[in-house]
């Protein structure tokens, strides 16, 4: 479908197709969520979001864990309204409380060149915490130009940009409830 918007902020209207639907997407953080229960009952767990893509990925998700955990938000910035990475990654917001002695489950809405999620571990790290779990809506493996360790998956997606449920083409298209392929961007 072709998504037309009313407002004239980003600078083209996208050609957007379905690749996940909101039901797919529903199951699988529902399957995630057990996963991650069973991983995490009666442990001293932290969820961190990492901004601004997983906001809607990170709420779905910790509603599914069934164990007392803590909400933690980082801000991190790489692509700057393009569609291909910078490479280089800015902390954009720090968390609020030390996560030393805790196990972390980093929350992230996709992994493309793996630069943000290796970055993200490697800082989580210097704050010592128990154990770092990593879970990622979306893996993009043909694009990866780094080592990253990823515990959790939620769908392997080809080498495409996408936008809705939190991923954005310059801070837009982050509210559609699916995950949609642009046609007419690379
Ligand atoms: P990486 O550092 O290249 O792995 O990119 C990670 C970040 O880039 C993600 O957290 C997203 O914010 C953004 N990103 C990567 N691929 C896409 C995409 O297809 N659509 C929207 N954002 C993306």
């Amino acid at each position: 479908m072709m998504y037309k918007r009313a407002s004239k902020g980003a600078s083209m209207d996208l050609k957007i197709s379905t690749l996940i639907t909101e039901k797919q997407i529903q199951d699988r953080v529902e399957e995630l969520g057990k996963a991650l229960t069973d991983k995490f009952k009666g442990k001293d767990l932290v969820a961190i979001c990492i901004l601004k893509g997983s906001f809607m990925f990170y709420s779905d998700l910790i509603r599914s864990i069934d164990t007392d955990l803590s909400c933690e938000f980082l801000g991190v910035s790489s692509y700057h309204g393009k569609t291909k990475s910078s490479g280089e990654v800015k902390t954009t917001l720090d968390l609020s409380a030390p996560v030393e002695d805790k196990h972390v489950l980093l929350i992230e809405d996709i992994v493309d060149t793996g630069l943000t999620m290796n970055y993200l571990q490697k800082n989580l790290q210097q704050r010592k915490p128990k154990s770092i779990t990593t879970c990622s809506l979306l893996f993009k493996p043909a694009a990866l130009k780094t080592e990253v360790k990823l515990d959790h998956i939620g769908f392997e997606i080809g080498d495409q940009f996408v936008v809705g449920y939190g991923l954005d083409y310059q801070n837009f298209y982050r509210n559609l409830p699916y995950i949609g392929q642009v046609e007419n961007i690379n």
